[in-house]
């Protein structure tokens, strides 16, 4: 949100009088004073006027973003690559990513400005199952797929049961429905690499209940209350 609206929803001043502010040297954002006027501020500045912080309560927003391939989840990238932020400018909240979607990922990536809710989705205790469909390289024997249900190691973490679904033996590789019970950083990639299958593409259609459906790649649309209610209850 820039700071000038920023500072007015905080009940300071109007976003005038807050450009003023600005001009004035009387606005600090981490401990700095500000000399940009349009400043977007970021989730986890503190913004202080007149050496008082100010903290606004937002209204909370629960979004559900179709992730495209070549953006990485994060708030920002050093190397300047594009990030989920980028999809969702228009978003006038402070939202930020539940969990990550690798940069060669795509499919359903929840965003809020909610911190708790963000905590529980996020928590592996809370099991809500992440379903991906996975282009793997070659088949999966029965064996292979037992594997994947008992548990499989995949370098030091053996990963919960997980939930294995065959959808499709194309000519050298096989669409697979894998439904995973925690978020190990690439944790889908490590299960079908250990078993010798390497994946070609993955995308991530459901978390818990809540699906992807028809969204376009790149839209993003808010969550329905049941939705919300679903994972924050998990
Ligand atoms: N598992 C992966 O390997 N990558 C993801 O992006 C999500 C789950």
């Amino acid at each position: 949100m820039r700071i000038n609206k920023y500072i007015a929803s905080a009940g300071i001043a109007s976003r005038r009088k807050a450009d003023e502010l600005i001009e004035n040297g009387n606005v600090k954002v981490n401990n700095i004073v500000l000399t940009e006027l349009g400043y977007d501020v970021k989730p986890g500045d503190i913004v202080e006027v007149n050496g008082r912080p100010i903290d606004v309560e937002e209204k909370k927003i629960y979004i559900m973003l179709n992730k495209p391939t070549g953006y990485i989840t994060s708030v920002k990238d050093e190397q300047l690559r594009p990030t989920v932020m980028d999809l969702v400018a228009e978003v006038d909240a402070r939202i930020f990513p539940v969990g990550r979607l690798d940069y060669n990922t795509s499919g359903l990536l929840i965003m809020t400005n909610d911190g708790d809710f963000a905590y529980k989705v996020a928590h592996p205790k809370h099991k809500l199952g992440k379903t991906y469909i996975a282009k793997i390289q070659g088949f999966l024997t029965r064996g292979k797929i037992a594997k994947l249900e008992k548990g499989i190691d995949i370098g030091g973490f053996v990963t919960s049961p997980a939930k294995v679904n065959i959808i499709k033996e194309l000519p050298k590789h096989t669409l697979v429905e894998l439904t995973i019970y925690e978020g190990k950083n690439r944790q889908v990639r490590k299960m079908f690499k250990a078993l010798g299958n390497p994946v070609v593409e993955l995308e991530r259609i459901a978390i818990g209940d809540v699906k992807l459906g028809r969204l376009a790649i790149g839209g993003y649309r808010k969550l329905t209350q049941k939705e919300i209610e679903h994972l924050s209850k998990a």
